[in-house]
């Protein structure tokens, strides 16, 4: 924000929404069975949510969860682990013993390797028992919470024991559903995804096939499909005639912490570009879909990817840029460069940083750049998208003293300062005709004054309710991996020479910055990026 700019402040007391607030939607019965079911993911994520689900009343009378992993443990000892975890999670506010007991009396526990048949046996015959002496649901939610790896051979032992099957109940109209949650990576690439999908397929129809994404889980990411096809003030600009550029950004000050062995196979355009960042394209992007459905919103959401054209080794060279991050000072810290970190070679190419101009060729984009960036060691956490206006035709006030009317950008602010800020010129207070420019600001955390449910609880209630519109489809994978892997090729062939190129605590390397000055165009700086939702 510029130093001398005022605030126009649009908070909406919570008081406003006359509605109030509307009643919760509630999860089909069904057990959750989670494979990985003592990795990090089910204690930091998976548990939380579906103990905060649970706690709300989203989840049924014949809900349960049925961990697997590999130590031996009875019920009770895989309870106090999962008690443990949730009760520490930052996510889930103030942690009620009274609640935990109830719940922890729904989970279960299966010891087995995954790539051992018996295991299966051991599950069907653990949800056959649940289902007759504790009245369990007799619908299935698989929970891939393992490493991509084991999935082929995960996926042919379900088909394989009947678990993946649908069943419907021999009198009843029921049906008896079976459903998967794949967690990404997706593949390393476009063939390897072809291959996951091709042994999903095998086993899964499609429709019972959620590939989880945690970025559209986010409330502030589903808004953009309501500021956009809610309110009629802002589609009739939202296209190249009014449109200069788009920026996305996500940065993030952590370093690459206890996942080196994976982030060195990953790096950044694999691990946040490939999936989050083409999500929050998708979003800015695509169409308004014909109805709020799964299949309409994941079909304009691959109409962007199938827009933007494949690149060639030359383009590549024009429109990506690498880095890595060396030492630096972050919140007035020392910290270690990438290759410095445990379990990274000294001599690492990984990117952990990436800029990438994309070219929507469509109709309402075509001349539009939209520049992607993430990084980790930056600046500051920061994700946000930030729409650039075209400046005014007439440059009315531009002989008026110290004007240039700034051109309109809108941001819509994913995290951490969740909200929106528009931002417009106004004329300075005075008799001279002066003008500066202003920002008008919306903040989720005090204009509904309730908390978010985690990307987790939003998904995880979505599987058990049947809906994938926040899902990834198998042709979105593959159109996503489309993209991606024709620079992961070029990339390999001309190895960076500069790394590490950013310090650690800065906006990144350089080039990023030359990416877009080539345009005249320039990235909001990540060290600058409050909202003023704080001080509200
Ligand atoms: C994960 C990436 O998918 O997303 C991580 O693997 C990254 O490297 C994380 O840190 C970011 O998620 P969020 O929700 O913290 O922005």
């Amino acid at each position: 924000m510029t130093k001398n700019s005022a605030e126009i402040s649009a908070l909406v007391e919570a008081k406003a929404f006359p509605m109030g607030t509307p009643a919760l939607p509630k999860a089909d019965p069904c057990a959750v069975v989670i494979l990985g079911a003592l990795g990090d993911l089910t204690r930091r994520k998976l548990m939380p949510a579906l103990f905060h689900l649970t706690c709300v009343g989203c989840t049924s009378g014949q809900f349960t969860v049925l961990g697997v992993g590999r130590e031996e443990l009875t019920h009770e000892d895989f309870r106090l682990r999962m008690r443990a975890g949730v009760a520490e999670s930052k996510e889930m506010g103030d942690f009620s013993d009274d609640q935990w007991q109830q719940f922890s009396q729904r989970l279960y526990y299966v010891a087995g390797e995954l790539q051992d048949r018996q295991t299966y046996n051991r599950i069907a015959a653990g949800l056959q028992r649940m289902e007759e002496q504790d009245g369990a649901s007799a619908n299935h939610l698989f929970y891939l919470a393992t490493p991509p790896s084991l999935a082929p051979t995960i996926l042919a032992e379900l088909g394989a024991s009947g678990l993946a099957k649908e069943k419907w109940r021999e009198k009843g109209q029921e049906k008896v559903w079976s459903r998967i949650v794949v967690e990404k990576p997706f593949g390393q690439d476009l063939a390897s995804a072809r291959a996951l999908n091709e042994s999903i397929a095998s086993v899964f129809d499609e429709n019972q096939v959620y590939r989880i994404d945690h970025y559209l889980g986010k409330d502030t990411v589903q808004n953009i499909l309501v500021f956009r096809f809610g309110n009629s003030l802002f589609e009739p600009v939202w296209n190249r005639n009014y449109v200069d550029y788009v920026e996305i950004t996500a940065a993030e000050p952590i370093g690459v912490g206890s996942r080196a062995g994976y982030y060195e196979q990953s790096g950044a355009l694999r691990d946040m570009v490939a999936n989050h960042l083409l999500q929050l394209l998708a979003l800015t992007a695509m169409e308004p879909p014909v109805a709020m459905d799964a299949d309409s919103v994941r079909e304009e959401k691959t109409q962007v990817w199938r827009s933007i054209p494949k690149m060639t080794p030359e383009v590549v060279a024009q429109r990506t840029v690498r880095g890595q991050y060396g030492p630096g000072e972050i919140n007035s810290e020392r910290v270690l460069g990438y290759r410095d970190e445990n379990r990274v070679a000294t001599d690492s190419l990984t990117e952990t940083f990436v800029a990438v101009e994309f070219r929507i060729e469509n109709w309402r984009w075509g001349g539009v750049p939209f520049y992607v960036r993430t990084g980790k060691r930056l600046a500051r956490q920061l994700t946000e998208i930030a729409v650039h206006f075209k400046r005014t035709p007439q440059a009315l006030f531009a002989r008026t003293p110290d004007d240039r009317i700034e051109p309109n950008v809108i941001a819509l602010r994913i995290q951490p300062d969740e909200g929106i800020t528009i931002t417009f010129g106004a004329k300075r207070p005075g008799t001279a005709m002066h003008t500066g420019t202003v920002h008008m600001n919306f903040c989720y955390r005090t204009a509904f004054g309730v908390r978010s449910p985690s990307a987790y609880e939003t998904l995880l209630l979505d599987v058990m309710r049947g809906d994938a519109t926040l899902f990834t489809r198998r042709d979105g994978v593959e159109a996503q991996w489309r993209l991606i892997t024709p620079i992961e090729e070029a990339w390999a062939k001309q190895p960076p020479s500069d790394f590490p190129n950013y310090e650690a605590g800065s906006e990144g390397p350089a080039a990023a910055d030359e990416l877009l000055a080539r345009n005249g165009h320039s990235w909001r700086r990540i060290a600058d990026s409050s909202s003023g939702c704080e001080e509200s």
